[in-house]
């Protein structure tokens, strides 16, 4: 027999004989009946198979998970039965064939959400049976598919770039891969193809995508995997308002296509410095306000030393608080930098608890600043800028949590950050770097500051896309100016010599004729963790790594043959 539909169509085949293939979700035996639950990956529905009919022996010895196809007529459930959805019908099987068995299932495929991780990473083919996982990579191709539809008309040419390559300059620790007949030297798994698609800018291609995967070697946490997917873009003859307009028309377009949510147009668009400074992140959750509140010269000079010095005091309005939340939220502050988290509590026009009693000619401005309730919380932090913006942001995401900010509020917020630091001081290495990468174009307005002791404000033409306070993309405008980029490697420390040694075939090819040019790249898997509203970035990820970088199913990494190392020239040490 064929299958004559998917599951969820069958509403239009009633009273009408079909067959159905799939998988046994759950079988139950009811005073001589048989009912199994169906499912293919549209849909459930129940097929009733009755004592004594053709189908019954065939019916009888199918178990959870078996595959298997019934053929009979569709037919509404008896009233009082009937239930939402396919849960309206079901098949009275006047035919059955079991067309593979199944071992019994290592975890109920049910309550896969309550099962252990690991437990559904190393069986993940069985997890992926679950209409949930289904949904969230059905949505991801349906993203891909609006997406590549978008860029083919807005002319964008797709071109694969090489996996086994060399360093790459986004600055995490880069997978290396052996060479065989080159015994000694590796290959680098590409962090990006950044080089690449800047030489196919060179090379007059003008407009590049391409779904590209990426690989670092960097701890790991809930958003991140050691190799992942961008989309990946690249334009000519485009400035920093081109390159944003394409994206947010991009954006616009999924979000309608795949989700039917109309996003705002234009996207806000907050600086780098206003970011940190109002919610302390450069990706800041907006889909609730909570914004800082400078009150530095409100202490300043008076009686509470820890504030009196302090280059930055901010202060933050939360609701009601018990001691034992704040003291919490004092722990993720000073986890994050701050030497501590100061509080009042507002009683009236004054201010009771914490740091009250400093605070008495100042109340009322207090008050009027932060627009604290009655009984509400002011937190503070004081210190020098970044670190105190950085661990009170920390705080504001915790009330977030704590006190469920988002709820409602909008269902996706997205904005870019701007104008993000040319060059960031690493304390640890004593130098300057790069925040972007080394090829990201400053603000022409600012070159004059490379080399003087203001470089540090050095803004770049680089943006962030965040969504719901997710990176889920970041470019720039590059340099296609070699005097610009002689500027910039002067100020990393680079001698003509390491640059070269580093990207000697690339600055070769920036000197051949460069246009102008900009991109970006999306973490697409971010992007459909927050789009489909999943945890974890591993949900929308058919085979990903666990938070050890391990591959549960297919058990990578593993050891390899002495035989295979020796003939790469590698010993290991353990
Ligand atoms: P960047 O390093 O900002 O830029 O990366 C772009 C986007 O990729 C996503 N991302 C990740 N997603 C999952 N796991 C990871 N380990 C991971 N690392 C990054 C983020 C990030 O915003 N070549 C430049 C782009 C450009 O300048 O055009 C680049 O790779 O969502």
């Amino acid at each position: 027999m064929k299958r004559t539909a998917y599951i969820c169509d069958i509403a239009s085949y009633l009273d009408q004989t079909i067959t159905l293939q799939g998988w046994v979700s759950r079988r139950r035996d009811l005073g001589g009946l048989i009912f199994i639950d169906l499912r293919d990956r549209s849909g459930t529905v129940q097929v009733q198979i009755e004592p004594g009919s053709a189908a019954f022996a065939e019916a009888d010895r199918m178990r959870s998970e078996y595959v298997a196809e019934f053929t009979g007529q569709l037919q509404q459930r008896p009233e009082g039965q009937r239930k939402e959805g396919l849960g309206q019908y079901e098949l009275l099987a006047t035919a059955a064939r079991v067309l593979s068995a199944a071992t019994t299932p290592p975890f109920e495929l049910n309550k896969g959400s309550e099962v252990a991780e690991d437990i559904r990473l190393k069986y993940r083919y069985l997890d992926l049976r679950r209409p949930e996982m289904f949904e969230k990579l059905w949505l991801r191709s349906k993203v891909s598919a609006a997406m590549t539809a978008f860029l083919d008309a807005e002319g964008f040419v797709n071109v694969e770039t090489p996996m086994l390559t060399r360093s790459t300059p986004e600055g995490a620790r880069d997978f290396l891969v052996p060479s065989r007949l080159n015994p000694g030297e590796f290959y680098a798994l590409p962090q990006s193809p950044q080089l690449f698609k800047q030489l196919l800018m060179i090379a007059g291609f003008d407009r590049y995508y391409q779904l590209a995967r990426c690989f670092r070697d960097e701890d790991l946490r809930a958003d991140r995997q050691p190799d992942f997917t961008q989309l990946d873009m690249e334009m000519s003859f485009v400035d920093q308002e081109d390159v944003l307009d394409l994206n947010e028309r991009l954006m616009r377009h999924i979000f309608r296509t795949v989700l039917n949510v109309e996003l705002p147009q234009p996207f806000s668009r907050l600086s780098y410095v206003e970011a940190l400074d109002k919610y302390g992140s450069d990706k800041p959750d907006l889909r609730f306000e909570s914004a800082f509140v400078e009150v530095s010269d409100l202490f300043a000079g008076g009686e509470f030393a820890a504030f009196s010095q302090a280059k930055t005091v901010k202060a933050l309005a939360a609701g009601e608080l018990t001691r034992k939340q704040i003291d919490e939220l004092e722990r993720v502050a000073k986890q994050n930098g701050a030497g501590g988290l100061a509080w009042l509590r507002r009683e009236g026009e004054g201010f009771t608890g914490g740091i009250s009693k400093f605070v008495g000619s100042v109340a009322a401005e207090l008050i009027a600043r932060t627009g604290v309730a009655e009984k509400g919380t002011l937190l503070f932090v004081a210190g020098e800028w970044k670190k105190s913006v950085t661990a009170l942001g920390a705080v504001r995401l915790a009330l977030r949590d704590l006190f469920d900010l988002t709820a409602g509020g909008p269902k996706f917020h997205i904005s870019w950050v701007v104008d993000f630091p040319q060059l960031e001081y690493d304390e640890e290495q004593a130098r300057w770097t790069y925040m972007h990468h080394p090829f990201t174009a400053p603000h022409p307005e600012d070159l004059a500051l490379f080399g003087t002791e203001r470089q540090g404000e050095i803004r770049a033409q680089a943006y962030d896309l965040v969504l719901n306070g997710f990176e889920v993309g970041g470019g720039s405008i590059r340099i296609h100016d070699a005097d610009v980029q002689t500027k910039m490697f002067a100020a990393l420390g680079f001698t003509e010599a390491e640059a070269r040694a580093q990207f000697g075939f690339f600055l070769d090819a920036l000197a051949s004729g460069t246009p102008p040019h900009g991109g970006v790249a999306w973490g697409f898997d971010r992007l459909i963790m927050v789009m489909s509203g999943a945890s974890s970035i591993r949900e929308v990820i058919a085979f990903p790594k666990n938070n050890r970088g391990a591959d549960l199913m297919a058990q990578a990494p593993a050891p390899v043959d002495a035989a295979q190392l020796a003939e790469l020239g590698i010993q290991t040490l353990n």
